[in-house]
């Protein structure tokens, strides 16, 4: 735990890199942050969510009507537990997740392989910076679109009331395999924040 995130009492947005009160990089992402894609993005028979903490986005997934499974290397109470992606053998259709921040990297190389359509992952805006993933990531397999959030996603632990706005950007970074061309940015529109929260 990070003695430092509930300073004076209150608890503040988080970074999301230091903030782990509930086990490795756990940060269950907002309703409206999922529903923003899935009305952005179409995605055609079933879809893993491979990191599904306790369920927040596989809920929204459901509500929209997609098939969804759901697997967590921890027992968050959800989905199967005890399956890691990084070292998954298991195939899907799509898969969609918000992945742990340390393993950002490991989790695009993964889902290239294991996602037979796309993928869909919720990263910071600044992954699309550094030398190393300019040298790898983007010009091996670069996405096919990159959703930027025109409003802040805020992520607390599970249970924390969110109060604040969010210090960090973050996008949907879309992998398509019938994806021809170079990588398309978009902008969700303002307004899924209030409309889905
Ligand atoms: C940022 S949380 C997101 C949880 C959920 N996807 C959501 O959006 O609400 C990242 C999740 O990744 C899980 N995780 C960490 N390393 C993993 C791995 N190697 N394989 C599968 N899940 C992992 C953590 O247990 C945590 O639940």
């Amino acid at each position: 735990m990070d003695r430092t995130y509930n300073l004076n009492g209150s608890f503040k947005p988080t970074t999301k890199r230091y903030a782990d009160l509930d086990g490795p990089d756990f940060y269950p992402t907002p309703r409206w942050a999922t529903f923003a894609l899935i009305d952005n993005e179409k995605f055609k028979g079933d879809i893993w969510e491979c990191a599904c903490g306790d369920g927040a986005m596989t809920q929204v997934l459901n509500e929209t009507g997609e098939n969804v499974v759901s697997s967590d290397l921890y027992d968050r109470g959800f989905g199967e537990c005890g399956h890691d992606f990084l070292f998954t053998k298991r195939k899907c259709q799509n898969i969609i997740t918000n992945p742990p921040f340390n393993s950002a990297e490991g989790f695009v190389e993964k889902a290239l392989s294991q996602a037979r359509e796309k993928f869909a992952l919720l990263l910071r805006l600044a992954f699309l910076e550094g030398a190393n993933r300019s040298r790898t990531i983007f010009h091996k397999n670069p996405p096919s679109r990159v959703w930027v959030f025109s409003e802040r996603i805020t992520f607390y632990p599970k249970g924390v009331k969110a109060t604040g706005s969010g210090t960090t950007a973050y996008a949907w970074y879309v992998w398509d395999k019938n994806h021809a061309g170079s990588t398309e940015l978009a902008w969700f529109k303002p307004g899924y924040k209030a409309k889905y929260s």
